[in-house]
């Protein structure tokens, strides 16, 4: 039984066991949808980190890693709006299928402005997204992801590599916060024991 330090959490929307069975789904579509086909996975940092780690060592396909570093959120608990590209260039992925992979679906434009960047910039043979979560709910551009992992409503949630100004992506389960820890007066997840 996990124990966790109650101050901060709110409540646990899923837990570690739950989102590695569905990313053992998820990787089975991936590897039969791309099979015989040249695969890059562009991995969205810093969230998707750990769900890109567990996710690609699911896929049985011999797949290319590249990153990208953006930022769109400014450290609060809404989308800013914008989208600044923390680096000049794009990896190389000329004539490959490409397959962005990225925490969370949120308003769409993060997502939205990556893949109108590799087709601008790039000639892909194809660009897919991946979405761990996906918040229907408040998308204001419009976008679907190709694979998403689980459908939330309108609530902030951070652990399994999100945030919430840079903490808690080491948490091992997706949870809210509570209004104690988004106003900044509890510590940050550190008690998380098994
Ligand atoms: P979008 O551009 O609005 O789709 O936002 C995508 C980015 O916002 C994600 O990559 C996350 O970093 C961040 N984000 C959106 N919703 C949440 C959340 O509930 N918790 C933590 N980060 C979030
Ligand atoms: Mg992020």
């Amino acid at each position: 039984m996990t124990q966790h330090s109650a101050a901060w959490l709110d409540k646990v929307l899923y837990h570690e066991t739950t989102i590695l069975s569905r990313l053992d789904e998820l990787a089975r579509q991936i590897t039969e949808d791309y099979r015989q086909r040249q695969l890059t996975v562009v991995a969205v940092l810093h969230g998707s980190l750990f769900f890109a780690a567990d996710l690609l060592r699911r896929i049985q396909l011999p797949l290319k890693l590249e990153t990208i570093s953006v930022a769109s959120y400014h450290g609060g608990t809404s989308s800013s709006g914008t989208v600044r590209f923390n680096q000049i260039g794009l990896p190389p992925v000329d004539g490959r299928d490409v397959l962005l992979i990225d925490d969370i679906l949120d308003s769409g434009r993060t997502l939205h402005a990556i893949r109108e960047r590799f087709l601008e910039d790039c000639a892909p043979a194809s660009v897919k997204l991946c979405a761990l979560l996906s918040k229907r709910c408040q998308r204001a551009v419009e976008l679907e992801a190709d694979y998403a992992g689980f459908e939330i409503g309108d609530e902030f949630v951070v652990g399994y590599g999100l945030d919430y100004r840079g903490h808690y992506r080491n948490l091992p389960f997706i949870g809210t916060l509570t209004s104690d820890a988004i106003a900044g007066r509890t510590g940050y997840a550190g008690v998380v024991s098994a």
